[in-house]
């Protein structure tokens, strides 16, 4: 007999959203001289309407900011940071379904992720962040302790909230002030965490967020009284911005691309490698920079793996992200489902063999069934470019060292996975992959005091603990 799950759900009314948002800066909201609207990719329905930031106004936006740095912020003792952060987190828990509902209706993820996931650990940011702020002296990160000044902060559509804590947590603990800009699709708990910060009572001018898109995500890049830039979103946009910073005096950190090999030996214990597989790809629809989007097994447990994994798919339930039981939600805009449907056809086209689960797709909004591709080469666009969709190109392996000259042969180096139940063969299997996130028997754990970043294409300095600390410390490396 089947069994068929109730409709289970997550009630909409905890949220009020504006029909317009302006930016906030000085601690004010400013209407912007044009708007663009944010929808709910799941159906979409428009949800409000945004300020566009124009140069104008990051302009005000670096004033404030500087101003509260000179005035304010910077005359503070590390244990009165610490106050604020430890305030806002504890507003952040507070707030935790307001955040969590918000946060599914304008990005699209299921909201036992964003309530389980998301906004707990955007919330457990602030609280590590703000045990640091008194104690920088003891961090043992080799720079000084004196912050940079004010940051300019760029974020993406993927965990729109989570980035924003990722970001202004260790800036404000650190002692620098904050010009934040969200991505465009998912602006709305960003501003949902301005009024955090307006309860907080935090000083005027310390966090600003400047709505918009590119265009205005360059001004914030190129205005002269930026001292470091923080950016997390695609390899192509990072690249422009090293560019952009190189012959400045503006200090860089940047959090890229991926496409993470999750590595399967021959002896690993399946049942459990088949959910840290599921876990590894199909988490967030898949729009993780470190997603497990290339799967490396044996070939001596290839097909058991297989087989056991496309039943596994078949139960994925894809549907209303409001919905408690919803485990994958829609994509984030036509734009990136535009980007899956070209890549995967790409797959087809160069001879990869296609399967993806049967489930219904709801007619509105962005939608796409977990699929996988088998006989995956390393010559094939979808092993080599960053899908950021629920999709897993599958490659084998007979020995160990194939294993890791496949899953080292990436432009990119942000994650890994290793599947075994041997500790010589995980310990031997770490120290020769070029990734800066190795996981074993797990997948896509995060934890504010693990820092996390990548090699080569991936980007440059790491974000979290205390490694993440000295990228807004004077002194670090550029
Ligand atoms: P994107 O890199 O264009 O957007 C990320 C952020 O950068 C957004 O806030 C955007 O407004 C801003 N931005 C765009 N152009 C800019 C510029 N010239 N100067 C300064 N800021 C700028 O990423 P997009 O277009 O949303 O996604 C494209 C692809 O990038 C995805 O398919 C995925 O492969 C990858 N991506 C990777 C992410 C990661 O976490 N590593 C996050 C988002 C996208
Ligand atoms: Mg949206």
């Amino acid at each position: 007999m089947n069994f068929e799950y109730a409709a289970a759900p997550e009630s909409r009314s905890v949220v009020k959203i504006d029909p317009v948002y302006g930016h906030f800066i000085n601690g004010k909201w400013v209407n912007g001289s044009a708007h663009f609207n944010t929808i709910n990719p799941a159906t979409e329905e428009v949800l409000s309407s945004i300020s566009l930031g124009s140069a104008a106004d990051v302009d005000a936006a670096v004033k404030a900011a500087r101003n509260a740095f000179d005035k304010s912020w910077s005359k503070l003792s590390g244990r009165e940071r610490g106050k604020y952060l430890f305030r806002i987190a504890r507003i952040m828990q507070e707030r935790a379904r307001e955040f969590a509902v918000l946060e599914t209706l304008d990005n699209g993820k299921p909201i036992r992720e964003s309530r389980d996931v998301d906004v707990p650990l955007s919330a457990a940011h602030f609280f590590y962040h703000a045990g640091w702020a008194d104690k920088l002296e003891f961090a043992g990160v080799d720079t000084t302790t004196a912050p940079h000044g004010v940051v300019g902060q760029i974020i993406p559509w993927n965990f729109p909230l989570l980035m924003l804590a990722w970001k202004v947590a260790p800036a404000l603990a650190t002692g620098n002030t904050v010009v934040l800009k969200p991505a465009e699709t998912t602006s709305l708990t960003a501003l949902l965490f301005a009024q955090v910060c307006q309860q907080a009572g935090l000083p005027d001018g310390v966090v600003n967020i400047v709505t918009g898109d590119g265009s205005t995500g360059s001004a914030i890049v190129n205005h002269p009284g930026i001292d470091k830039i923080a950016f997390t979103g695609s390899t192509e946009v990072g690249k422009l911005i090293a560019r952009a910073v190189a012959p400045t005096n503006k200090s860089l950190t940047l959090e890229l691309g991926g496409k993470g090999a999750n590595i399967v030996f021959g002896d690993a214990a399946i049942d459990e490698t088949v959910e840290g597989i599921v876990n590894g790809i199909f988490f967030n629809q898949g729009h993780v920079c470190c997603a497990g989007s290339r799967l490396i097994l044996q070939e001596s447990v290839a097909d058991e793996v297989l087989e056991k994994l496309k039943r596994r798919m078949d139960k994925i339930r894809v549907g209303d992200p409001l919905d408690k039981n919803t485990d994958l939600g829609a994509i984030n805009s036509a734009e990136q489902l535009a980007k899956i449907r070209e890549l995967t056809a790409a797959g087809e086209a160069e001879g990869a063999g296609r399967w993806s689960a049967n489930c219904a797709l709801p007619t509105n909004g962005f939608w796409f069934a977990p699929t996988i591709f088998t006989g995956v080469t390393q010559a094939h666009r979808i092993a080599r470019e960053e899908i950021f969709g629920p999709v897993l190109s599958v490659l084998t392996f007979r020995t160990p060292a194939e294993a890791i000259e496949k899953a080292n042969n990436t432009p990119f180096g942000l994650s890994a996975g290793i599947w075994s139940e041997k500790g010589s063969n995980i310990l031997w299997a770490t120290q020769q992959l070029r990734a800066g996130v190795i996981w074993a028997n797990t997948f896509n754990k995060f934890d504010p005091a693990s820092p996390f970043g990548g090699y080569k294409e991936s980007g440059w300095g790491r974000e979290g603990g205390r490694h993440g600390l000295s990228a807004y410390l004077k002194g670090s490396a550029k």
